[in-house]
C-alpha cells in the first residue's frame, strides 16, 4: 500500500534538540520493548554516540532515527521508530531517505542497520528502500532474538 499523497502534509525532518529527549525515551520504550530490558535508557545512551533526526508533523514530534557515523567504514543506523498512530503514512520512509542522504553527503560508503529477524514489516520497508540482507546473527538481542544485518551501498 502506498502512503496517500496527503500523508506528507506538515511533515518535516529536523535535527534533534535537547527538548526531544522525553519524546525519544517514551517512543523507544514502546517501540523497542520486545528487544531490550531497558529500551528507553538504552536508546538515550545511543544519542550520545550517534546523530539523531526528528520527524515532526505540524510541529509535534512523531518519529526519530539515530545514526552512528564514527569510524571510516559504513554508517550505522542504530534506531528508527515512528509513533504507532503515525505508522504507514510515510514517516519512516522520510526518516530513512534523510539518513541515506546525509550518509551519502558525509561520504560513508554504505548505511548498515540491524533489526530483528522477525520484524518483517521493517525488513520489507528497508528492502524496498535499497537495503540488502548481509547476514543473520543468532541471540543478538538481550531477549535472545536473531538479528538481521542489512546494508545499503551508497557508492
Ligand atoms: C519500521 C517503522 C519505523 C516504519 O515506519 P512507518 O512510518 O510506518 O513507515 P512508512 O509508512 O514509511 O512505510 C511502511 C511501509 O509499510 C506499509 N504499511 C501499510 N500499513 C502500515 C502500517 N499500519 N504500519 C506500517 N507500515 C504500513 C506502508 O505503505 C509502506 O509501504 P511502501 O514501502 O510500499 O511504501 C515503524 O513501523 C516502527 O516504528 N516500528 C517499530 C520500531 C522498529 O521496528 N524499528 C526498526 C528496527 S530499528
Amino acid at each position: 500500500m502506498r502512503a496517500p499523497p496527503t500523508a506528507h502534509r506538515g511533515l518535516r525532518i529536523r535535527p534533534y534538540r535537547s527538548t526531544d529527549q522525553a519524546f525519544v525515551e517514551q517512543l523507544a520504550g514502546e517501540a523497542f520493548a520486545e528487544f531490550s530490558q531497558r529500551p528507553g535508557a538504552h536508546t538515550l545512551s545511543m544519542l550520545r554516540t550517534g546523530s539523531t533526526l526528528i520527524a515532526e508533523r505540524d510541529g509535534r514530534p512523531v518519529g526519530f532515527s539515530v545514526t552512528d557515523f564514527r569510524g571510516e567504514g559504513p554508517a550505522h543506523l542504530v534506531a528508527i521508530a515512528v509513533d504507532y498512530q503515525e505508522r504507514g503514512l510515510g514517516v519512516g520512509s522520510a526518516l530513512l531517505a534523510a539518513e541515506q542522504a546525509r550518509a551519502r553527503r558525509r561520504g560513508s560508503p554504505a548505511l548498515e542497520l540491524c533489526t530483528a529477524d522477525g520484524n518483517l514489516e521493517a525488513i520489507d520497508l528497508f528492502r524496498r528502500r535499497g537495503f540488502k540482507i548481509l547476514r543473520r546473527v543468532p541471540h543478538y538481542y538481550a531477549r535472545g532474538q536473531t538479528a538481521c544485518v542489512l546494508r545499503h551501498d551508497l557508492g
